[in-house]
């Protein structure tokens, strides 16, 4: 059967009460409008998608999508839904029309092929799908006649109509020769004085024209009016991913507390704990844990990798068997070798880390390439800005940075060196030798007791600096000082 599919898209979004339109509003990390077309797309069906100037801006992420046959119809005053289908009648290029609503993103291949299959076999000039809706509110209803079956929207309804709760779904497969001779008859005589496409159900019957219902389950038709609406919408959608996962061998540990976006991807004896996020194009490889609360976006880890509790992953990658966490922070594209460790307090941004290299605590690797076996001490900052542009620090392979260092870039750090701990780098260190860059210590023996003695000189004021006149004043506070600050 030959079709051509119109997604109505023109529609302002009032009940949202939103800015933007309710058609660029993520589901499941996927804008709603993307989740109809996608499901088209992989149907092989041309589609024509109705705009406004209200959701021009739609054309843009619906351009990445290279729909092959698409034909963007311009709907400029909205009229309602029939009036929408009117407005594309210039695309007609196929047999059979079949029109969908923009704002049902739970709509599945399987029900529209069913949908396909009975209308080819029972030759009807108009095929809808209906549902029972446990709150029908918003819906049109579905009146059934003695030939056929007519349509009331909401505030049309009279009482008895209104407490029916068998609803119009918002998918039609119509035939082109039907819509040809019938769309231009509709009229706006309603309570919302617009042209219902709705109304074209009730004229197939008046015209003994063929027409099916199909009853479907609501939760693959639900519309998107509000934001609570959307909320629940995305609930089964986040539902049937975590089920999908479920079944190719993930094990969610709190799965009601987890989130997963459409395009990520787990690997089998995959681990994820409570509260965890994993967003964008996130790929997961096997036998990896991703411990509870933490975030994974856009990011790749290879198998067996560990994001414990609390960390952030953006727009990074983490090779096998590392371990990210917890609380560590890998910020825009990092990229940790296998082996290795982030651990917690840790920031990574624009930086590579060899394998087997450690950076386990209270660390900032700015603009860094580490190489293989290095340790990173705790409290090591690269200080990869000066105020003005990013600086690069390389540190080779078995290079070993003591605590609290700070790697002032740019700056190179030979194989197998050595940084004291405490150390300012600011000039290269060669191969193989040990940077101390730090005051050297001072011991003063016997001082300590006479601090407590309160025997020391106090000597502020004199600019020397000789053994017997080191100051440290300010260390122990006098009796009077406690009580002035008291
Ligand atoms: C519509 C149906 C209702 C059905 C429900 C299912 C009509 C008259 N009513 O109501 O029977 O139960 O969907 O969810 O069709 N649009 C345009 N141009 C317009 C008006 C709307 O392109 O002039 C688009 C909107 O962007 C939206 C879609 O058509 O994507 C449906 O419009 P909406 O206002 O949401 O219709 P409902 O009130 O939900
Ligand atoms: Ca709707």
């Amino acid at each position: 059967m030959n079709i051509r599919a119109i997604v109505l898209a023109a529609g302002q979004s009032v009940r949202f009460k939103t800015k933007k339109t309710k058609l660029l509003f993520d589901v499941c990390g996927r804008p709603m409008i993307l989740h109809p077309l996608m499901v088209l797309q992989e149907l092989g069906l041309p589609v024509s998608l109705v705009l406004s100037n209200k959701t021009s801006a739609v054309k843009d992420i619906v351009s990445e999508l290279g729909l092959p046959q698409l034909a963007y119809v311009d709907q400029s005053e909205q009229l309602g839904t029939g009036h929408a289908v009117q407005c594309s009648r210039a695309t007609w290029d196929q047999d059979n029309v079949l029109i969908l609503y923009g704002d049902m993103p739970l709509v599945t291949k399987e029900l529209l092929l069913d949908m396909q299959q009975k209308h080819a076999e029972q030759d009807a000039d108009v095929t809808f799908l209906s549902t029972y809706a446990n709150n029908p509110h918003g819906y049109g209803r579905v009146i059934e006649l003695e030939a056929g079956y007519k349509i009331v929207e909401e505030k049309d309804c009279n009482e008895q109509e209104r407490a029916v709760e068998l609803v119009n779904a918002g998918i039609y497969l119509i035939k082109r020769s039907f819509l040809e001779e019938y769309i231009d008859s509709l009229d706006a005589n309603n309570a919302s004085q617009e042209f219902y496409l709705t109304d074209l159900v009730g004229k197939a019957a008046a015209q003994d024209k063929k027409t099916q219902m199909i009853k479907v389950a609501y939760d693959d038709v639900r519309g998107v009016n509000t934001l609570k609406q959307l909320w629940e919408v995305e609930q089964i959608k986040r539902a049937r991913i975590i089920h999908h996962w479920m079944r190719e061998g993930v094990r969610f540990e709190f799965a009601q507390t987890t989130h997963v976006d459409c395009d990520v991807e787990i690997g089998a004896d995959t681990v994820i704990g409570a509260g965890v996020q994993l967003l964008g194009k996130t790929i997961i490889g096997q036998e990896c844990q991703i411990k509870q609360y933490s975030v994974v976006e856009n990011s790749k880890l290879a198998d067996g990798a560990r994001v414990l509790a609390h960390s952030v992953v953006n727009n990074s990658r983490v090779g096998s068997n590392t371990v990210i966490g917890p609380f560590a922070h890998l910020n825009t594209n990092a990229t940790i070798g296998r082996d290795s460790h982030i651990g917690n307090f840790v920031e990574v941004k624009n930086s590579t880390v060899g394998y087997h290299s450690k950076a386990k605590h209270l660390t900032y690797l700015g603009n860094a390439r580490l190489g293989d076996h290095v340790n990173v001490g705790a409290g090591t900052i690269t200080c990869n800005y000066d105020g003005i542009s990013k600086h690069e620090t390389v540190i080779k392979d078995n290079v070993f940075v003591g605590s609290n260092s700070t790697i002032i870039a740019p700056v190179h750090i030979e194989k197998d060196a050595y940084v004291a701990a405490g150390s300012t780098i600011n000039r290269n260190v060669p191969e193989k030798s040990l940077a101390i860059a730090r005051e050297r210590q001072t011991n003063k023996p016997g001082y300590a007791e006479k601090l407590r003695q309160g025997k020391a000189p106090d000597t502020s004021g004199s600019s020397s600096d000789t053994e017997n006149t080191y100051s440290f004043k300010g260390a122990v506070k006098t009796d009077t000082e406690c009580k002035q600050n008291v």
